[in-house]
């Protein structure tokens, strides 16, 4: 394993957010790790890790050793499977719904790692992460301990858990609970919708192939476009405070959830006039009103500047106050 310096990062997030990382390694097995994570330890460096970059935002320069992890690794025991830090989320649905264990179906084409999934507990077409999660292994970088976390310990919420709060655990696999039984979750009136059109039956495949076709269809592709999904979260309001905004805005998308009811910030940002809106080379995609684009060359501070906008219109307008959803790097850095 070799450690470098002063690595440029514009090719290992899919926002193509230009930040360098003072130190910066690939790791392929938990040993390497290990060895990658005691050089820190040994030169007092702070470690960031990293999957596919696939929901970050740099938002500066990183000081430390940042770790990219590829460690690969599938194994499956009857109805769980246990897939490796590194691996891609995508291809273990694919695998998973192949060999016919139903349960991931409705997380196909979510860009990332399995390592980073539970980092913000990710979701899609009604299901989450922590619907299929049995335990995850990890490393505290600053001690090297390995734990074995079971679900309630990883304070799972929507695009929540304890490993977005906390930098210091790095994930190296993830243990789901799946299914050879059809249990299918068919919520989403698109899914229903594709399936009757295609004339296909419900299972693993099929739903996959729907959820793959609905994605494609709004979201753009961050292998060809650069973007991190949805920029921001849906809003969480008090139902009392919900049924207020819903007054004034008799049209808004909105779904029950536990505690209150939760809002399209896709809506919200669509009314406010914002697909579109750029600032420099970002720009609110026409396509779906929570995800922004870099065209190509944008930096920081013409992100920050687009960001500030959309925030204030809808506090403004609505007042809400968005919260971004991806994970910011440097840890702790505050938008201005
Ligand atoms: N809408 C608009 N304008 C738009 C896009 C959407 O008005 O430009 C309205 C539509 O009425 C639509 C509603 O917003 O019915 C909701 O849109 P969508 O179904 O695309 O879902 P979302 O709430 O915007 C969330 C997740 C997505 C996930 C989809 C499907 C968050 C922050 N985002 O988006 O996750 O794929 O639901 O379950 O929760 C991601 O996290 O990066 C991500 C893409």
């Amino acid at each position: 394993m070799k450690i470098h310096q002063n690595v440029s990062l514009a090719d290992k997030n899919t926002l193509c957010l230009d930040a360098r990382a003072e130190w910066y390694c690939e790791v392929f097995t938990v040993d390497a790790l290990l060895e990658a994570a005691e050089f820190a330890l040994n030169h007092k460096l702070k470690v960031t890790s990293l999957g596919e970059g696939s929901n970050i935002v740099l938002a500066a320069n990183l000081a430390g050793l940042v770790i990219k992890n590829r460690i690969p690794g599938v194994t499956c025991d009857a109805e769980v499977v246990h897939a490796a830090g590194g691996e891609n989320w995508h291809r273990l649905v694919r695998s998973t719904v192949g060999s016919g264990l139903f349960g991931l179906e409705n997380l196909a084409l979510i860009p990332g790692t399995v390592g980073a999934a539970p980092v913000q507990n990710i979701g899609a077409y009604g299901v989450e992460l922590s619907d299929r999660f049995i335990s995850l292994k990890a490393i505290h970088l600053p001690t090297l301990e390995q734990k074995t976390f079971a679900k309630a310990e990883c304070e799972f919420a929507y695009r929540d858990s304890l490993f977005k709060k906390n930098d210091e655990w790095l994930i190296t696999e993830v243990s789901l609970a799946l299914s050879k039984i059809s249990e299918c979750v068919t919520t989403y009136p698109g899914i229903v919708a594709y399936l009757k059109e295609h004339r296909l039956d419900i299972s693993g495949e099929s739903i996959a192939e729907a959820v793959s076709h609905i994605r494609a269809e709004k979201l753009p592709d961050p292998s060809r476009v650069p973007n991190v999904g949805s920029f921001f979260k849906n809003p969480v309001l008090e139902a009392e405070r919900a049924e207020a905004v819903a007054k004034a805005f008799p049209d808004l998308v909105q779904f029950d959830v536990t505690g209150g009811k939760k809002l399209s910030a896709a809506w919200l940002i669509d009314q406010m006039g914002l697909k579109g809106y750029r600032v420099g080379r970002f720009v609110v995609s026409d396509k779906h009103a929570l995800v922004i684009i870099n065209e190509g060359g944008g930096t920081q501070l013409e992100l920050f500047e687009l960001v500030r906008v959309v925030k204030q219109k809808v506090k403004h307008t609505v007042g809400i106050d968005l919260e971004i959803e991806p994970r910011i790097y440097p840890d702790g850095f505050e938008i201005p």
